[in-house]
């Protein structure tokens, strides 16, 4: 099963037959998995449509690949390692047996709940291994699993599993943050009482709390499980059945489910996650992500799995008990990969280089960064401090939408430069557009990112919504799927992500659209309306920057603030809390009515000096305005 490219050479040489012949190059990797029906066909596409599938006709089941498979050569290997919030509580350890045999058991007890394959199953745990349990359990049996971030508030919640029409949530008493504990089963209990369609909730006891269970709806999973057998066949999946919908956040205000599938999104994350990574048979990989998100679907569970490796789930932050946290874990462990995000590393960085020098950090060999753009300073402290010069960076740039990696270092074996993401994955075709859609083919150029042929673990859908998936990512520009992101092409061929061009906004690695956030600020009673944009914040990356229009200017603008940050919570979640709220008289609309949102990111920024043309607003009067009050 060795997928792995060990040279740059080699690089070169794979990537030119990936794009020469794709069906021959991915049907190469495809076939190293096991099938219980192959294929009949590589691949069928038209980004008109969209219409894309891989692996036609094959019957696969993605959890047989991640347990089954290697229970022969395996079973004995930990597949899981859980290091706890609390340093002093004991971690946890699963071999591939022992992992394969609580998948399965907890695959009985969902089905003994009702639970059948296509049936949609929300998730809202505490990063404990009983949530990668339930994700694979439910690919197991063929329901769907949709994984709702316990950061996000019972709004949030209800409309995802509404969206969804999910028969079953799974969930916990409570999580641990740091020093702080978060009730969960009540904010599910709170967004149920909008969600008929919900039949069924498992809570698993993790902090020993007594939340209130509902009778004929809630049972606790140590009695879901009791009783059930350690062995489950594996549901045989069509290479195109949906494995799982991960919501995020767009350019209006309802969140889109993505969608992927077992067959390709299988062989995707296996492939990207051996080369990205190098992963070594005896290597300890560990993803800070939480699983809620992408990055811990295709890179905490899935690609790891995969590939038989052992993988780490972190339930704490990085700055509890102390700010040398990752470090300790990464000397507990003996970690030899290891992939976080930006934000966490600049968090760090404020704390002193004291605690990333307290502890050896031998093992490392590779070193991560995904989510947005990283800074050249962030990439230096990681470089020296963390990798002590000799770990390769991989910046590895990708999208829930794209399932995996798509621009990123191979280990070793790429050329690095701070704050570029590099070059793409072998079969991973991007290609940077001019505003009217022309590819701009020479180097030393920006543009739209764009991708020009299809991969295995594309977005198939937006759940429910199949226009919108069209619109939003294959209307910009003819043949081509369309990523959101601007980018530059350095003389070398080397991309730098520069971010986003249309209305979202990147806070920690997390993205929110600003109708979204808008839609929230709005929901408070003396609001009348507002205009949110994004702005360089020194840790977060981006922060979120409100201009609020009132009935009246409020008299008392703390007041005033908090309760339209509570609002945002409410409504969305404590990860979306707007940094500054400017109260304003209007906001700047062209005469048909459109925000200009140019001026409001420009005066967020600090630079009103450079507002451009501002003679097709309605009333020029309110930038005036509006750039005297900022903050
Ligand atoms: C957006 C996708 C993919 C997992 C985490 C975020 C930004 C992601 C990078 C990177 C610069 C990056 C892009 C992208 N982004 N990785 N290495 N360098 N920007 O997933 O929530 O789907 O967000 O994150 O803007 O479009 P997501």
């Amino acid at each position: 099963m060795e997928l792995r490219i060990n040279s740059w050479e080699a690089y070169q040489e794979t990537y030119r037959k990936s794009v020469e012949q794709p069906e021959n190059f991915w049907d190469e990797i495809a076939k190293t998995f096991s099938w219980r029906k192959p294929y009949d066909k590589v691949l069928e596409w038209n980004f008109d449509a969209p219409d894309v599938k891989w692996f036609l006709n094959g019957k696969v089941n993605i959890t047989e690949n991640c347990l089954d498979r290697h229970l022969k050569q395996r079973g004995n290997k930990l597949a899981l390692i859980w290091e706890p919030n609390d340093p002093k509580e004991k971690f946890v350890r699963l071999t591939y047996r022992e992992l394969y045999e609580k998948v399965c058991q907890f695959g009985n007890a969902l089905k003994a709940q009702g639970i059948g394959k296509g049936d949609r199953v929300v998730i809202y745990m505490p990063m404990i291994p009983e949530l990668a349990i339930a994700v694979l359990a439910c690919a197991r049996i063929g329901a769907v699993h949709s994984v709702v971030f316990a950061g996000f508030s019972a709004n949030a919640m209800s409309d995802r599993i509404n969206d969804a029409q999910a028969k079953m949530v799974i969930t916990a008493d409570g999580l641990n943050r740091g020093a702080k504990q978060v009730p969960l089963k009540r904010v599910v209990n709170e967004a149920l009482h909008h969600c008929p369609s919900v039949e069924r909730v498992i809570v698993y006891d993790c902090l020993g709390w007594l939340p209130q269970m509902e009778a004929g709806r809630d049972i606790w999973w140590h009695d879901a499980i009791e009783g059930m057998g350690r062995e489950c066949p594996a549901e045989e999946m069509d290479s195109e059945d949906l494995l799982f919908i991960l919501y995020t956040s767009g350019s209006t205000g309802k969140p889109k489910g993505v969608v992927h599938t077992h067959g390709g999104y299988m062989v995707y994350t296996a492939y990207s996650f051996q080369n990205v990574f190098q992963y070594g048979e005896s290597d300890i990989y560990w993803c800070t992500a939480d699983v809620g998100w992408i990055t811990g679907h295709s890179y905490i569970v899935y690609g790891p799995l995969l590939s038989g490796a052992t993988t780490m789930m972190f339930e704490g932050v990085p700055t509890y008990p102390d700010a040398g946290r990752f470090w300790q874990v990464c000397d507990k462990h003996g970690v030899n990969q290891f992939y976080t995000a930006p934000t966490a590393i600049r968090a760090l960085m404020a704390y002193g280089e004291d605690h990333v020098l307290s502890y050896s950090l031998d093992s490392l060999k590779v070193l991560g960064t995904v989510g947005e753009p990283i800074n050249e300073e962030a990439w230096r402290w990681y470089h020296i401090h963390v990798g002590k010069e000799r770990c390769p960076i991989v910046d590895t740039w990708w999208q829930t939408e794209t399932g995996g990696v798509m621009i990123g270092g191979l280990g070793e074996h790429s050329p690095m430069k701070p704050a570029y993401a590099g070059y793409p994955l072998p079969g991973i075709q991007p290609v940077l557009l001019d505003q009217e859609g022309k590819e701009i083919s020479e180097n030393g150029v920006e543009g739209y990112l764009c991708i020009k042929f299809p991969w295995p673990s594309m977005l198939r859908t937006t759940y429910g919504d199949h226009e919108r998936c069209r619109v939003t990512y294959f209307a910009h520009y003819k043949n081509h799927y369309f990523t959101g992101d601007g980018a530059k092409r350095d003389e070398n061929g080397m991309y730098r992500i520069i971010g986003r061009v249309d209305d979202v906004i990147n806070v920690s690695g997390h993205r929110f659209g600003t109708a979204e956030i808008e839609e929230a600020i709005n929901s408070d009673g003396q609001v009348v309306e507002s205009a949110v944009v994004g702005y360089p914040h020194d840790i977060k990356g981006q922060g979120i920057y409100a201009y609020v229009v009132c009935e009246s200017l409020p008299t008392d603008k703390e007041v005033a603030r908090a309760e339209i940050v509570e609002a945002v919570v409410e409504q969305i979640g404590k990860i979306a809390k707007p940094e500054k709220i400017q109260f304003v008289s209007g906001l700047p609309k062209t005469r048909s009515g459109k925000i200009m949102r140019r001026i409001l990111r420009k005066v967020a920024e600090g630079e009103p000096d450079k507002l451009g043309d501002t003679s097709t607003l309605l009333d020029p009067g309110v930038v005036d305005e509006i750039v005297e009050g900022a903050l």
